[in-house]
């Protein structure tokens, strides 16, 4: 919950997921400057400030990689360039969606900003993270009164623009960065976010339930790293992943779709000094676990869900199917993922889309376009996916912690095909 509460969008995630790993005695790497890496090191490396990959070097050559990926980012509102709109009294910033977000879910509630700025010093620029601890914005629902049945639904550009200030003009763009600690003369660029006030918060009869902004995917980049941090496998090495950009379609220069973990691979192999050869025998003994929140389900709506596989919340960690293949779980993936849980007494739930449903996609089907690696897709159970204000099991994150810890650490089977 702390984590969450500190992270109110994907920089301040990443730089939040780096605290962690400096903790833990990791080395920061630039992407800019060559690196000459240490057999038995502990690395990690940011690209954008919004995806991260970590990483724990055997002494010896690796056996294998074994990789966790989940995403920073989740579905919300970006300001676009220019003044806010002033219209009857009211300005309202100029945005547009980033995901696909429940967008009701973003009515009549405190609103802020988050994300980044970049400041203009002697020429050179330099990255500010910026999250005013203020209720800045809110979007105001239109009155039940003026509302029909068969209204078209709220479009973004002209009914959701949040609302600032009763002041106009340009100088309220200015005042809105000064709120955020900058000065409005020095910024030449922003990718500022809107985030939602709420605070993570507990709740139910036995505070079984734990409800938040960006559970999706917060919860599975905080649940891998704690395992992360506790493994021991010493023969492989381990690799950590926090992927920018799955809402958006993953292709971005940082997204699981694009070379950011290929080119890390790269400058890991070549300081083991790998042959060719050897690289791709140790890449075809890797494994991929890719994280990312699964569908619990809904009691309201029994009709979406499959008649078999219906994860609960607290009922575990969630192991997705789909025969398309938008999830990499396979047979051969799903054996390793059920042994490693029942090893560990790890409450493991299947999940299937209804066979009528298409279902969503997630990151290891995309980063496999750049390396091909055995991969299973996981997660929590949750509802509410994309909401502003998601539900998930208060007890399950420890499951995705323990499994991933037994991941980092376990001995993995060989596999005869
Ligand atoms: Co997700």
């Amino acid at each position: 919950m702390d984590f969450l509460r500190r992270s109110p969008g994907c920089f301040h995630a990443v730089r939040n997921l780096a605290e962690m790993l400096e903790a833990a005695g990791f080395q920061r790497l630039q992407e800019t400057d060559l690196w000459s890496l240490q057999p038995g090191g502990n690395y990690y490396v940011t690209r954008n400030g919004s995806s991260l990959i970590a990483f724990r070097l055997p002494e010896d050559r690796p056996h294998r990689l074994r990789l966790t990926a989940a995403h920073t980012d989740s579905p919300t509102f970006k300001l676009k360039p220019g003044p806010g709109l002033t219209d009857g009294g009211l300005t309202r910033l100029n945005v547009e969606q980033y995901g696909g977000a429940i967008r009701q879910s973003w009515l009549d509630r405190p609103l802020s900003v988050a994300g980044r700025v970049l400041v203009e010093k002697e020429g050179d620029l330099r990255q500010v993270l910026v999250a005013p601890d203020r209720d800045l914005l809110l979007i105001p629902s239109l009155a039940i009164h003026f509302t029909s049945p068969d209204q078209d639904a709220p479009s973004v550009q002209s009914n959701l623009l949040p609302v600032l200030t009763t002041e106009g003009g340009p100088a309220v763009l200015d005042e809105l960065l000064r709120v955020c600690g900058v000065e409005p003369e020095t910024v030449a660029g922003m990718d500022l976010y809107l985030t939602n006030r709420e605070e993570p918060r507990l709740w139910g009869l036995k505070n079984e339930f734990l409800s938040a902004p960006k559970l999706d995917d917060l919860a599975c980049c905080y649940g891998t790293m704690e395992g992360f941090l506790e493994s021991e496998a010493d023969r492989d090495a381990l690799i950590y992943c926090a992927f920018d950009n799955e809402e958006v379609g993953s292709t971005s220069r940082q997204g699981a779709a694009s070379t950011f973990l290929r080119d890390t691979l790269e400058r890991l192999f070549q300081s083991f000094d790998l042959t060719s050869d050897e690289r791709h025998a140790m890449l075809a003994r890797s494994v991929l676990v890719s994280a990312d929140n699964a569908h619990a389900f809904h009691p309201g709506y029994p009709a979406v869900a499959d008649p078999v596989n219906r994860p609960k919340l607290n009922g575990g960690l969630v192991l997705k199917h789909q025969a398309a293949q938008k999830y990499t779980t396979d047979g051969v993936s799903s054996a390793l993922c059920r042994m490693l849980c029942k090893a560990h007494d790890i409450k493991l739930q299947e999940y299937t889309n209804h066979s009528d449903q298409r279902g969503g996609s997630t990151l290891g089907n995309l980063s496999n376009t750049q390396v091909s690696l055995r991969a299973m897709d996981i997660g929590l159970p949750q509802l509410a996916m994309h909401s502003a204000y998601e539900t998930m099991g208060a007890g399950d994150p420890a499951s995705l912690a323990a499994f991933s810890k037994a991941f980092f650490s376990d001995r993995l089977p060989e596999v005869q095909e």
